[in-house]
């Protein structure tokens, strides 16, 4: 358990931003950065949505240089800025995704030089997306291997960008994350799908889904606090990946359904151009291991899928 420390949540205000902030916020100093106003947070989100003890600042490019302040003194900085994947990847869409994950890094990199007292911990969000669609063999940190389609391309640009901060006094993390389970994100397509009849297979079921507990991810943060020697690469992923058929099947059954209809992949396809979203984010076989955080000894709350989904559904 983190206590008495000043965190701060770049891109806090999203699903993941959301859970580590509410976590985190009865013993420790919370700010958010964000590019909205505390008014606009609340009424996309709810007012309860955010413990209201958790302080939201405005920061970013153009803006006034005030946020700056706030982060003297951070014991843990955390970043998780990046127009949401979730959109067909038109050209004005592709932009968006790499530049905003980019520049929030730059612009938090040289915030960070001008402090007195920056960070002793950062850490910067990447996805386990960032290795190859893997039907063969699992990736992790050292043997994974990484090519070139566009999300893959994110991600090696939003972690140049972050290894190319040099900084004496910070220790710096990457968290290659996989698809994170919680109440929200992912989890709230899947289970309308599933709700709706149409909770089958997806394509030909056999792609792996690499997936983690947000309750994982928060208690991955703790240890990377801990852990003073952690720094480097890390995949934040269960140590029990599932194929996407298995994954449809434990959902079905957490949600007693007994029947879900199969989507092949063209219907998916034509299905994606309509809701405007890219067959990618569930046909890519994402098979990762999370090989550094085992060896180190971090223990994961939630190893295998049925446990994961229990405690959601
Ligand atoms: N959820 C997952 O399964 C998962 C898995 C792997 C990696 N990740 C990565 O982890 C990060 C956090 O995930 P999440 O699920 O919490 O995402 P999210 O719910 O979409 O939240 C991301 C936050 O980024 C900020 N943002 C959006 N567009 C931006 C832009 N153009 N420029 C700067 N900031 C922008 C927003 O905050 P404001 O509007 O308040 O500024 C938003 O709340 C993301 O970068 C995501 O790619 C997520």
């Amino acid at each position: 358990m983190l206590k008495g420390l000043k965190i701060v949540i770049a891109g806090g205000t999203g699903f993941m931003g959301n859970a580590m902030a509410n976590a985190w916020a009865a013993d420790n100093e919370v700010i958010i950065l964000t590019r909205q106003s505390r008014k606009a947070v609340n009424n996309s989100y709810g007012k309860a949505y955010f413990n209201s003890s958790i302080r939201f600042v405005v920061w970013g490019e153009g803006k006034s240089a005030n946020w700056i302040q706030d982060l003297e003194g951070t014991d843990i900085l955390i970043n998780l800025a990046g127009r949401s994947v979730n959109c067909s990847y038109t050209k004005a869409n592709r932009e968006e995704i790499m530049n905003s994950r980019v520049s929030a890094t730059k612009v938090l990199g040289n915030a960070v030089k001008k402090l007195q007292r920056p960070p002793a911990l950062w850490l910067n969000a990447s996805s386990a997306t960032i290795y190859r669609h893997a039907t063969d063999r699992p990736q992790d940190e050292e043997m994974g291997e990484i090519q070139n389609d566009f999300s893959v391309q994110v991600c090696k640009e939003w972690e140049k960008a972050f290894n190319e901060i040099e900084l004496a006094n910070t220790r710096k993390i990457i968290m290659r994350t996989a698809i994170t389970l919680g109440n929200g994100g992912v989890l709230v397509p899947y289970k309308n799908l599933v709700k709706y009849g149409l909770g089958g297979r997806q394509g030909s079921g056999r792609q792996m889904f690499s997936w983690v507990h947000i309750d994982d991810v928060c208690r991955i943060v703790e240890w990377f606090y801990e852990n003073k020697e952690a720094s480097g690469v890390y995949n934040l992923s269960a140590p029990h990946p599932v194929s996407n058929e298995v994954f449809m099947q434990t959902l079905r059954s957490k949600m007693h359904v007994g029947y879900g209809l199969p989507s092949p992949a063209w219907l998916l396809k034509l299905g994606a151009m309509f809701i405007a979203t890219e067959t990618e984010l569930v046909l890519k076989s994402r098979w990762v291991l999370p090989t550094r955080l085992q060896q180190e000894g971090y223990v994961f709350k939630y190893q295998d899928i049925d446990a994961a989904l229990g405690s959601l559904v």
